[in-house]
């Protein structure tokens, strides 16, 4: 698979093109940035473990049913993925408040959620990515109902598979953040990644940040954590 010409350079990853239509590749970086572009900064070695971790987690959820736009890691940084339309929207599913939530409703972060919540943002940098309804959703097309309920399915039944997948090398899942899109088929399948960047993970035991928060909130040992959590999973 030859690596073409660059389509898109994002916050945390660039994309290729490939001699396959059907195909990208995806490169990751080690840059950071918080807040919407606000804050800015690199973490040594993030873009080689998001991508181990992503592709390590993707795999193991299309062992499970999920269908992912995963085909194959090439190296430390890059992957090949299945070409998709991105539905523009970031789910967010949570099992303990934190960050967003605890602040709007005003529940100290840790507090368990009697029940697990879903929420979607509209994926637009310029209006800060807005949190919006099933309702906006349908009204501004940005995916069907039917679209939707396929996305708010797979996304319930990720949590639960990773929840327990986590459970076992001593991870707490409070949160994390998906995106989807649509295949040449149109068939809906998950993209982007899952990795610190884009989840909350707490150390079961002690509840230490194993996250990008360490970054956001300028707690500090973002690069260890990053490899902690590599650690667990891929046990390097
Ligand atoms: P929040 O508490 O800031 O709303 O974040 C919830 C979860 O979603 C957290 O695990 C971080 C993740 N997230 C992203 O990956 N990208 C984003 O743009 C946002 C807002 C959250």
């Amino acid at each position: 698979m030859e690596k073409l010409e660059q389509l898109y350079e994002g916050k945390a990853k660039k994309v290729f093109r490939t001699d396959d239509p059907d195909v990208y590749l995806v490169d990751y970086k080690d840059d950071a940035t918080a807040g919407n572009g606000a804050k800015k900064g690199t973490i040594r070695g993030k873009g080689v473990i998001n991508n181990r971790v992503t592709n390590h987690l993707m795999r193991m959820l299309e062992e499970k049913g999920i269908p992912t736009h995963y085909v194959k890691e090439l190296s430390e940084r890059e992957t090949l993925v299945k070409r998709v339309t991105i539905v523009p929207l970031e789910v967010i599913v949570r099992n303990v408040a934190a960050g967003s939530l605890s602040k709007r409703l005003g529940l100290p972060e840790g507090t368990k959620l009697k029940s697990t919540v879903l929420e979607y943002c509209y994926k637009d940098d310029a209006l800060g990515d807005p949190m919006v309804n099933e309702y906006h959703i349908a009204a501004i097309g940005a995916a069907t109902p039917e679209e939707l309920k396929t996305i708010a399915d797979y996304s319930m039944k990720i949590n639960e598979i990773l929840t327990e997948y986590l459970k076992d090398v001593g991870i707490e899942l409070i949160d994390f953040k998906l995106e989807f899109g649509r295949d040449k088929d149109g068939k809906i399948i998950l993209a982007d990644e899952i990795s610190p960047d884009t989840c909350r993970f707490w150390d079961v035991k002690t509840h230490a940040h194993l996250d990008k928060d360490l970054f956001r909130r300028d707690l500090g040992g973002e690069e260890e954590a990053y490899k902690e959590v590599m650690k667990r999973l891929l046990g390097e």
